[in-house]
Parts: structure tokens; C-alpha cells; sequence
């Protein structure tokens, strides 16, 4: 795979899925942006693979607009955007006990900070004439979550997906989703950790056991899909793809 010259922006890139992601683009040669809220494990991160670290909260359109400005300062344009931001909140409770405060907060993040993304992104993806999108949405977007507000939010980023494909094609923007399965990521884990104390079971205990096992995938194999899907060699490939 070659990402020669490209500029990849990877938003949610400071851990887990994102960071893979970004690692492999770098290492596959493109001129990669991490973006994320933990400046706290995104500084080190970017620094470690060579990339640029730049702060945002992908659910305040100011941020993003920011967020955006400082790229436009420093790139010409953008190549790909790699959207894997994004947060699982209110595991396993139930639906008539929802807070609507954490649904808002997880479709804030999930769904309009998508969205936010994408549209920031345009003026820079067309200055290159032709570009790549892909957003990071879950297996739980058409199956099980334990959140309804995390698996509400999923199923609307693969709707958002569709969506831009079809009005983003004339502008030559590809638009792809990628629904991973489980990944061990602190994300996950933590979900799994949950459930265990739910069984009146140690969280830790449950956690080093998934950690350790390969039930769960790693996310550098998530990572490699999301670089292999921003090169040209993915140039005929439309719509979802399914991860472990
Ligand atoms: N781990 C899994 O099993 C799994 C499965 C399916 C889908 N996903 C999806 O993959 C993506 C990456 O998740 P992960 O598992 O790597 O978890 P993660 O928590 O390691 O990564 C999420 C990243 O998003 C960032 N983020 C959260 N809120 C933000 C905000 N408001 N603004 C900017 N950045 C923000 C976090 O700081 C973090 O770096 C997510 O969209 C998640 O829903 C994960």
C-alpha cells in the first residue's frame, strides 16, 4: 500500500483504532494529522510516528472549524479524512432508566461530530480535486449494543456514510464506512469490565482475561483496513466494510 504524499487527517487518532490507523498510514508514507480531545495521549502519540497532533472536540463546531483552519494553515490540501472519534457511553442501562443527557452526549459525539467533520473537510478534500472519507461506525449500528444511545448513534454515522457517498461522488470523494467488531481498545474493554461487575464479577479480572485472550481483534487489524481503504488501490470499493 502507498500513501506517498498524501495527507491523511485521522480524527480520534490519540489511542486505540485511530492511533493504529494512523501509525500504519505513517508508516506507509503519508503526511499524517492526529486530532483529538486527549492532548494528554495524542501529543506523545503524533510525536512517536511523525505526525502533527492537533486538539478538537468534534461536537463543538467551533472547535472543528479551528480545528480545520490550523491544517489549512500548514497543508494545501487534504486527501483523506479518517473519522474514528468517537465514545460508548450508558452500557447496559435500561431503556426506561436512559438519561436523555448521555444519549445527547453520545449522538453529539458520534453522530454530529461526524458530520461536523465531514463538512469542514470539504473545502480542503476538493482543493485536491479528489479525496477519501471514511467514517468508523460499529457492527452494533445493525446488531446488539449495550448502549441504545451507542447503537442508535452507530446506525445513523452508517446512514451519514451512504449519504455522502451519493452526494460527494460528483466531487470524486469517496465515502466508506468501516463496521469493526470487537477491538481491544479501552473502549471495549471497559464495556467488559462493566458487565462483569454487573455479574457481581471482578472488572479487572474480566479485563486482563479479554485483554489477553483473541476472542476480541487488536486494533492495528482495523488500523491496516482503514489505511489500505485511504489508498488508491481501495479506489473500487463502495459502501460498508465489516471487520472482525
Ligand atoms: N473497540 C471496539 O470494539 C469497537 C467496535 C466497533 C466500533 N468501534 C469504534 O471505533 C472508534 C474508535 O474507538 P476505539 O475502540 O479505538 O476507542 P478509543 O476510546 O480508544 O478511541 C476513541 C477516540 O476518540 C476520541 N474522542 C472521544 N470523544 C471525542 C471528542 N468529543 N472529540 C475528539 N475526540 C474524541 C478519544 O479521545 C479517543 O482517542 C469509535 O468510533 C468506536 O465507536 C470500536
Amino acid at each position: 500500500m502507498n500513501l506517498a504524499d498524501k495527507n491523511i487527517l485521522v480524527v480520534g487518532g490519540a489511542t486505540g483504532i485511530g492511533h493504529a490507523a494512523a501509525s500504519v498510514c505513517a508508516a506507509h508514507g503519508g503526511n499524517v494529522i492526529v486530532a483529538d480531545q486527549n492532548e494528554t495521549a495524542g501529543r506523545p502519540a503524533s510525536a512517536a510516528i511523525g505526525a502533527l497532533f492537533v486538539s478538537v472536540n468534534v461536537a463543538d463546531e467551533a472547535s472543528v472549524r479551528r480545528m480545520f483552519d490550523t491544517i489549512a494553515a500548514r497543508y494545501d490540501h487534504l486527501d483523506v479524512l479518517i473519522h474514528t472519534a468517537g465514545v460508548l457511553r450508558g452500557a447496559f442501562v435500561p431503556v426506561a432508566e436512559f438519561p436523555l443527557e448521555t444519549w445527547q452526549t453520545v449522538m453529539d459525539i458520534n453522530v454530529t461530530g461526524s458530520f461536523l467533520c465531514a463538512k469542514y473537510a470539504m473545502p480542503l478534500i476538493k482543493k485536491a480535486g479528489r479525496g477519501v472519507i471514511i467514517l468508523v461506525s460499529s457492527v452494533a449500528a445493525t446488531g446488539v449494543s449495550s448502549s441504545v444511545a451507542y447503537g442508535s448513534s452507530k446506525g445513523s454515522v452508517s446512514s451519514l456514510g451512504v449519504t455522502l457517498a451519493n452526494k460527494l461522488a460528483p466531487d470524486n470523494i469517496r465515502v466508506n464506512v468501516v463496521h469493526p467488531g470487537g477491538i481491544k481498545t479501552e473502549m471495549k474493554l471497559s464495556v467488559i469490565g462493566r458487565e462483569a461487575e454487573l455479574h457481581g464479577q471482578s472488572a479487572q479480572q474480566a479485563i486482563a482475561q479479554a485483554a489477553a485472550g483473541t476472542e476480541l481483534g487488536e486494533p492495528e487489524g482495523v488500523g491496516k483496513i482503514l489505511a489500505w481503504l485511504a489508498s488508491d488501490e481501495a479506489d473500487y470499493v463502495r459502501g460498508f466494510l465489516t471487520t472482525r
